[in-house]
Order: structure tokens, then sequence, then C-alpha cells
């Protein structure tokens, strides 16, 4: 059975809804998760960079109650909405929700995820579209003239943070070349989803030791 019959959520117009790139996400997360054992000393932590619905967070959070789930968005209507879907899915959940560019509400002191991931804004839209928006809608999936400016945005910040797997998404359309610069890590694609027009890519990025 395929995720989007599996399991859904209640939305709102102006948060980004459930869509292709949700699912390819969750899909890759969960069997990822299966193959990998949360071992003694590490910290079960797994967090969520722009939840949008709460959509992966809660699938995650519903096969593996044993991990503790943080997850943050810009939007505060994506916030209370992820609120309310957890609610209702997970009533006693005490998993972590915060409004917040990126990882900007954590501090790399004392928080170390095992997992980060991100399925951020990738659409190809011009600079202006970009930054001066006023529809919380397109804020959702703008992601500026090489389509990956908030994957690099979000990779500036990550490297403060001590975590042992973080994913992100992108599109064959978006110019990745602009991911593959950052020195800090070793980027790999990891899985790969042919969708209308596009194919979608999961990127893992690896401190470089
Ligand atoms: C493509 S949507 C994905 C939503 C959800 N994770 C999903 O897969 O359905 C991108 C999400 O990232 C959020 N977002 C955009 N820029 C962000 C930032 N700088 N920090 C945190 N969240 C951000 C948006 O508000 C939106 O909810």
């Amino acid at each position: 059975m395929k995720w989007r019959e599996k399991f859904s959520v209640r939305s709102k117009p102006e948060v980004y809804p459930p869509s292709e790139d949700t699912w390819f996400l969750t899909e890759f997360l969960s069997d990822f998760l299966s193959r990998y054992k949360i071992e003694k000393g590490l910290s079960g932590i797994i967090c969520e960079v722009g939840i949008g619905t709460g959509y992966i967070l809660i699938c995650l959070y519903l096969a593996y109650p044993y991990l503790r789930f943080f997850g943050t968005d810009i939007s505060p209507m994506a916030v209370s909405l992820s609120i309310e879907n957890i609610k209702e899915w997970i009533p006693d959940s005490n998993a972590y929700f915060c409004c917040a560019r990126y990882l900007d509400c954590f501090n790399p002191q004392n928080f170390s995820p095992d997992i980060i991931y991100f399925n951020p804004p990738y659409v190809r839209t011009s600079f202006d579209e970009y930054i001066q928006s006023d529809s919380p809608i397109v804020r959702t999936w703008a992601g500026g003239p090489s389509g990956v400016i908030p994957v690099t945005k979000f990779l500036d910040g990550l490297h403060r943070f001590k975590f042992k797997y973080a994913f992100f998404l992108s599109s064959s359309l978006n110019d990745n070349s602009d991911i593959m610069r950052y020195t800090q890590f070793h980027i790999v694609e990891m899985a790969r989803k042919k969708i209308e027009g596009e194919q979608l890519i999961c990127y893992q990025a690896t401190p470089r030791s």
C-alpha cells in the first residue's frame, strides 16, 4: 500500500499539503529507519526542518514511538496545524514543534540529533518571487533561480550541529551544483523518483572529518 493511501492529515490553504515529494521522503526515511538501529548511547532524536502539516513526522512517530521527535517550520500556520494533526493521531505525543528558521531554535551545544531531514522549497523561481512573495503558500515551494537557495541556507547552519545523518530533497530541474560546492559536507545522492516532468532526488549530507 502506498503512503498516500495509508494515512492522511488535515490541511489548510496556507500550508503545503502532502504531495509526491512528501510521500517520497516518507518512504525513503521509513526504509532508512527500518535498516538503521538506534544503538545504545545515541540520542534517538529525529529532527524535521519545515514540517508543513506534520505528515512525515507523524508517520515516523507512529512507527517508532520510542524515538524523540522535534520539528521546526518558519510558518506559524504550519506549526499550529502540525500540533493539531499530531494531537489527532498521537494524543499523548511528546514531540516538540517550534516556529523557527531552519534549526535556529536549537542550541548546537546540547542538541545532537541522530537524523535531521528537510523537504525544502525547491521549485525554480525568479529571485523576486523567492524574496518578495506575500503569499504564504508560494513561500513553501519557491527555491529561487537555482531552486536550491533554501537548501544552501540550511547547509550553512547545519555544520554547527553534531548529527549522524542529514537528508534533504531537490529536483533534477535544479542547479544542484550549488549544493555540491559545500566543502564541509560530503553530499551523496541516495534515492531518486520520477514524477511528472522531473525527478525528485534525496541527498545525504555527511560532515567531512
Ligand atoms: C515543500 S514544503 C514541505 C512540507 C512538509 N515537510 C512536507 O514534506 O509535506 C517546505 C516547508 O518548509 C518550510 N520552510 C521554508 N523555509 C523554511 C525555513 N527557512 N525554516 C524552516 N522551515 C521552512 C515551509 O513553510 C514549508 O512548510
